[in-house]
């Protein structure tokens, strides 16, 4: 049995209180399913900004009446102190998800991205320390990167922030660090590297490209790639993201206050992209024809992005499972079902 799934086996025996934000999101909606299947109590908070009724709705149907009468659902605003507050009552673990995510859409409205980011971020923070939580782990980002040029990424390197979304990222890390030496309070941010899976929405102008695409397959609609194509990304299959989220909240004071890249360790351009997501389709006897249209590179980007994961793997136990095409596959049926 793996490190991963003894703790998963620890936490069946001894069930915890969780707090979700941004429960009904994508990552989110992932956690609660997994937290449920293993008998967890979840509270989630969410004020449907970006996430989806639907998405719960779906996690009722992945777990018993049981497991789900586990879960209650506060909609309420992170920007909103006294709910957060009310959401940290009697909570064990919290892992904070709710922001504004897409780095186009922080560029086209800055501040709408600052206040959900920056003042919800600093709002559960400071509630989840008054309520005495065990463990704060929240979502940080590999946007912190920025303009560094060194592959793979290694988490003390970090370069200019190039987009708004990316300078609020990097403000909660520096707020995490803050809290730590002024109040005690020790947590941890993982920076995820461009998660996908089910439930991730393929819809509108901020979609990630891994649903945007296989959603624009499947309708047989153009694809666009910006730039050449070689541009590329550590593309990390959600449940990689959850089985770092557990041990995250899990893991001893000397793991905590620091920052963690959570991918695979693996590079991919998007051409691969590409075809590595005509080809699940066509396993899925959906075939796709069209060749990408290339355009414009678009601001705000970085060019490559590739996680070095040894700080995950030694500190926490973190040890991801699935591989890029093996979660294309996983996650491929769903967007069959649900696009
Ligand atoms: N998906 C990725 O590849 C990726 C990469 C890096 C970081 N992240 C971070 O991971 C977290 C989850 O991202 P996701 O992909 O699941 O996005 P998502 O948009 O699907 O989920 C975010 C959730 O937060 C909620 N939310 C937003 N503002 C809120 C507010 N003011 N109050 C309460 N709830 C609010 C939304 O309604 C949504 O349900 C975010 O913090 C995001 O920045 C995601």
């Amino acid at each position: 049995m793996t490190y991963y799934l003894r703790q998963c086996q620890m936490l069946l025996n001894k069930p915890k209180t969780w707090l979700i934000t941004g429960v009904a999101g994508f990552i989110g909606s992932n956690l609660l399913e997994h937290l449920l299947n293993l008998n967890q109590r979840v509270i989630g908070l969410d004020n449907f900004a970006t996430g989806y009724q639907k998405n719960l709705d779906e996690v009722k149907k992945q777990v018993s009446l049981e497991q789900w009468e586990r879960f209650s659902f506060i909609e309420g605003d992170i920007c909103n102190l006294e709910n957060c507050k009310a959401a940290c009552e009697g909570v064990d673990y919290v892992l904070h998800q709710a922001a504004l995510g897409s780095v186009p859409r922080s560029i086209n409205d800055p501040v709408s991205t600052n206040s959900a980011n920056i003042s919800g971020f600093l709002n559960t923070l400071v509630a989840a320390r008054d309520a005495n939580v065990k463990s704060f782990t929240y979502a940080a980002s590999s946007s912190t990167y920025g303009d560094h040029p060194a592959l793979p990424k290694v988490e003390e390197n970090i370069g200019k922030p190039l987009s708004p979304y990316a300078v609020t990222k990097y403000v909660n890390e520096l707020y995490a660090d803050v809290f730590a030496r002024t109040h005690g309070f020790k947590t941890i941010g993982l920076r995820y590297f461009n998660v996908f899976g089910k439930r991730q929405d393929p819809n509108g102008a901020y979609a990630a490209v891994i649903p945007k695409w296989t959603a624009a397959m499947l309708k047989g609609n153009e694809v666009f790639i910006n730039g050449d194509g070689e541009t590329s990304r550590d593309f990390c299959f959600v449940e990689n993201a959850v089985q770092a989220n557990i041990l995250a909240a899990i893991a001893d004071e000397d793991s905590k206050n620091e920052v963690y890249n959570v991918a695979v360790g693996d590079r991919t351009t998007l051409n691969e992209l590409f075809k590595a997501l005509k080809v699940a389709l066509a396993e899925n006897d959906r075939y796709c024809e069209a060749e990408p249209n290339y355009r414009e590179f678009r601001e705000g980007d970085v060019r490559h992005s590739q996680a070095d994961i040894s700080k995950a793997k030694r500190k926490l136990g973190y040890n991801p499972e699935f591989k890029v095409i093996t979660g294309i596959n996983k996650a491929m049926p769903w967007y069959i079902q649900n696009v």
